[in-house]
């Protein structure tokens, strides 16, 4: 998978070449390039914002230059360009089906935004074009940046490329994954007790089916408590006659 990200500061995304994500780049299953939108600017200070048409505080990133950078980064063809991808507090939420979906792409190019955001005729433009243009927001909190959540959104994409992890039944069974979306159980290692706390016994025990209906019994009752909301959205044909007891 190609990733391009384009920031005003494009140091933060040295942290790519760490952990895994090193790895996936070495392994040649990633290739991560950052730009910098001053890259793309004429006049002495580089400027990429101005004052907001309308009034109010802050500044907005204008169209001129995002758009020299992305016409280049894009490429002539709309049907052959990345998915470009707006992180924005404003949009919808991006979730692990998101994640799930862009893993599939062959190649990605992230737009961040910083002060109070990016002239909103920049994505409409280049979707009006066919270019398939995604806004997302990570969280119902506000960054300085598109920087942080860039960075979350691209952890959880990656993370999916097959080959990316080494033990891909781990992702199977992680939370969030699935039409059945749980929260996951709690997990424990050795020692069995410590500082006077035990691990429950029946994860002792070696009956396996004893201990996956024990860990699907924990996973329905921590998201009924956590995240009433995600068992309201989950596919009820997904339940078996147990579930249904608890
Ligand atoms: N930029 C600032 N805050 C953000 C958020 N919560 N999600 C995505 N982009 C952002």
């Amino acid at each position: 998978m190609k990733i391009d990200i384009v920031s005003v500061f494009p140091e933060y995304f040295d942290v790519m070449n760490l952990s895994l994500m090193g790895k996936a780049q070495d392994k040649g299953l990633l290739r991560i390039t950052a730009h910098n939108l001053r890259d793309w600017t004429h006049d002495v200070h580089h400027s990429v914002d101005d004052t907001p048409v309308g009034g109010g505080a802050g500044m907005v990133m204008k169209p001129s230059v995002w758009a020299e950078c992305l016409d280049e980064l894009l490429g002539p063809e709309p049907a052959d360009s990345p998915v470009l991808i707006f992180p924005n507090p404003s949009a919808p939420l991006f979730t692990q089906r998101d994640a799930t979906e862009l893993s599939h792409a062959e190649h990605l190019l992230f737009g961040c935004g910083r002060y109070e955001g990016y002239d909103a005729r920049i994505p409409e433009y280049y979707r009006s074009r066919g270019v398939d243009v995604r806004e997302y927001s990570i969280g119902d909190y506000v960054l300085n940046g598109g920087e942080v959540a860039t960075s979350v959104m691209l952890e959880a994409i990656t993370r999916l490329i097959p080959g990316f992890m080494g033990n891909s039944d781990s992702i199977v069974e992680e939370s969030y994954t699935g039409s059945n979306a749980l929260l996951e159980h709690r997990q424990y290692t050795k020692p069995a007790e410590w500082r006077g706390l035990k691990v429950p016994d029946i994860l002792l025990s070696g009956d396996h089916g004893k201990v996956d209906r024990y860990r699907r019994d924990e996973a329905l009752e921590r998201t009924s408590q956590i995240r009433p909301d995600l068992i309201e959205r989950l596919d009820c044909k997904s339940l078996d006659k147990a579930d249904r007891k608890t």
